[in-house]
């Protein structure tokens, strides 16, 4: 009987070693330049979340596991987006954080955090960023409360990485109350802007992760603005990123080609690499709070900003 001929290095089945003489040995496997790159993962999404309805508590994740093929709850391949309500004072909701940081919007109400940092009271508008701890506690006051948090879940879970403990952690609590934030759109807004500047936004960090400009090693939080009747220029990036709508009537994005209509509140998912822009019809400003996984690719000078519309296009819109 004869061996079949392979031809083509590309046919050839996944190899496994002839005679392994141990354990480790036998677990090898090998492949070749010609059939090791066939592996197609779906394309990231680009969806579209709403807030959970009044009346449910509870944590609701923006979950598209199974469309991106992964085991474990994701918004994006390295990020989770999630939805928390809480019920008014005295319900406390214990919560772990699996991630090296989890940034949170207070959308409604108020309360405040207890249990792995310094403990801290939130209100509506505020923004904070907190190390992965297990042992967290949100208490709502006497309204609820109903916040937007983004973390690196799905990064960690990959590898199924713990967080490091909060005193070795890259990042310590940090909280930028509303009062503040508005402070520094005040002050943003009384200044000019270059032609090249792609729209107002505020950028968040901390006074340990200044020098990279960053939220965390691995996320960026950016909160975007939009004049009225006038949009932000089509740009592509290889981040993918994460959008909480907080002031967006008559605002729409375009993503991979596709019209996404703005909702209160909503979650848009803007996959790695897709041409996107930001369009305000409507005549009220809008804002809206990114998160993006751009440390990581800043990191790894995998960024790829591009802008794919000139700025004479955007002045003449
Ligand atoms: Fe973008």
């Amino acid at each position: 009987m004869t061996a079949t001929v392979v031809l083509d290095m590309a046919d050839l089945p996944m190899q496994r070693p002839s005679a392994p003489a141990s354990a480790a040995q036998a677990r090898a496997r090998f492949f070749n330049s010609g059939n090791a790159f066939d592996v197609k993962l779906p394309e990231v999404p680009a969806r579209l979340f709403a807030p959970p309805k009044e009346g449910r508590f509870g944590v609701f994740d923006c979950d598209q596991s199974q469309a991106l093929g992964c085991g474990f709850a994701a918004t994006t391949p390295l990020m989770l987006a999630r939805y928390v309500r809480i019920a008014v004072r005295d319900a406390l909701l214990p919560l772990d954080v699996c991630a090296t940081g989890s940034v949170w919007y207070v959308i409604s109400g108020g309360g405040r955090v207890t249990g792995a940092v310094d403990s801290f009271a939130f209100g509506a508008g505020d923004v904070f960023l907190l190390p992965g701890a297990s042992g967290y506690r949100l208490e709502a006051g006497a309204e609820g409360a109903l916040l937007w948090t983004v973390g690196n879940e799905p990064q960690l879970a990959f590898e199924r990485a713990q967080p490091a403990p909060v005193a070795d952690a890259t990042i310590d609590a940090v909280h930028y109350p509303a009062a503040e934030i508005e402070r520094q759109f005040e002050l943003i807004f009384s200044t000019g802007t270059r032609d090249e500047t792609s729209g107002r936004a505020l950028i968040f960090s901390s006074d340990r992760q200044a020098a990279a400009r960053n939220l965390t090693p691995t996320l960026t939080l950016s909160f975007n603005t939009l004049e009225p009747r006038t949009h932000q220029r089509a740009h592509r990036h290889n981040s993918a990123a994460i959008t909480l709508v907080v002031q967006g009537e008559g605002c729409h994005s375009m993503v991979g080609g596709e019209r996404c209509p703005w909702e209160p509140w909503a979650t848009l998912v803007t996959p790695p690499g897709a041409p996107h822009s930001h369009h305000n019809e409507g005549a009220h400003g809008a804002r809206f709070l990114i998160v993006q996984d751009g440390g990581l690719h800043y990191h790894a000078r995998t960024m790829g900003f591009q802008f794919l519309e000139a700025v004479q296009a955007r002045l003449q819109a």
